[in-house]
């Protein structure tokens, strides 16, 4: 299939959060309007820490991220998987989940009522109880967070294009050279690799590194 349409969809970049626990999403959806029954829709992976509290808790926040959220925010919440994320960061905890102080245009929480399988993602509807505008900036977009920022897409999103990998490899590969492979954002190393190599994208160790 030529993927190549799905490239021009557009999103917004958040933290989805919960019980101890968040990551970076850009699947979030308004589906209601009205201001007494507000429902929103997320789309989580299934290997996700956070979609695990959320099945359990039925609760989440979700926070707009500002234009000038720093890069390694994305690379903590975006990368890196389970409870310690959100060590470096000053939050607050409403209702149950962990909410960002800084680097947010504003929040809400929501409970979920239905969620539905749909193979490697859940989309979880939620009803929202509380929104709050903390900060009137401009917010992050995916466009303007991969074409000016030239952030990585972790493999988990929805977004993650593994033909623009499959190229970037088959002409790395053509050079002759050795060829590792990010596993975690598809980041293409050409040339032996260093034992403290970090991963210049998305900020992982060589372990999720595979040789091609
Ligand atoms: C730009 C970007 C967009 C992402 N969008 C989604 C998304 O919409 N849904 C999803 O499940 N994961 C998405 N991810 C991947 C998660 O943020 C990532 O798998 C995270 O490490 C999960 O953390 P956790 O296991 O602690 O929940 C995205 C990552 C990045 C960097």
């Amino acid at each position: 299939m030529n993927d190549n349409l799905m490239n021009y969809f557009s999103y917004g970049m958040y933290l989805l959060s919960s019980k101890n626990c968040g990551c970076i999403i850009n699947t979030a959806c308004q589906i209601t309007s009205d201001v007494n029954n507000l429902i929103i829709t997320v789309s989580v992976n299934k290997n996700n820490y956070t979609n695990e509290i959320i099945k359990k808790t039925k609760k989440l926040a979700l926070s707009i991220l500002s234009q000038d959220t720093d890069l390694e925010l994305i690379k903590t919440f975006g990368f890196k998987s389970g409870t310690d994320k959100f060590n470096n960061y000053n939050y607050e905890t409403i209702d149950d989940c962990n909410v960002l102080t800084d680097n947010i245009i504003g929040y809400l929480t929501a409970d979920v009522i239905d969620t539905i399988d749909c193979d490697t993602h859940d989309i979880f509807i939620a009803k929202v109880n509380k929104q709050k505008l903390v900060n009137e900036e401009n917010p992050l977009t995916y466009k303007y967070y991969k074409e000016v920022l030239k952030g990585a897409v972790n493999k988990n999103a929805p977004t993650y294009n593994k033909l623009d990998t499959d190229k970037l490899e088959k002409k790395t590969t053509a050079s002759g050279q050795e060829v590792w492979i990010c596993t975690i954002c598809g980041y293409v190393h050409e040339g032996s690799l260093p034992e403290d190599f970090i991963c210049p994208r998305c900020g992982v160790e060589r372990k999720y590194f595979v040789k091609k």
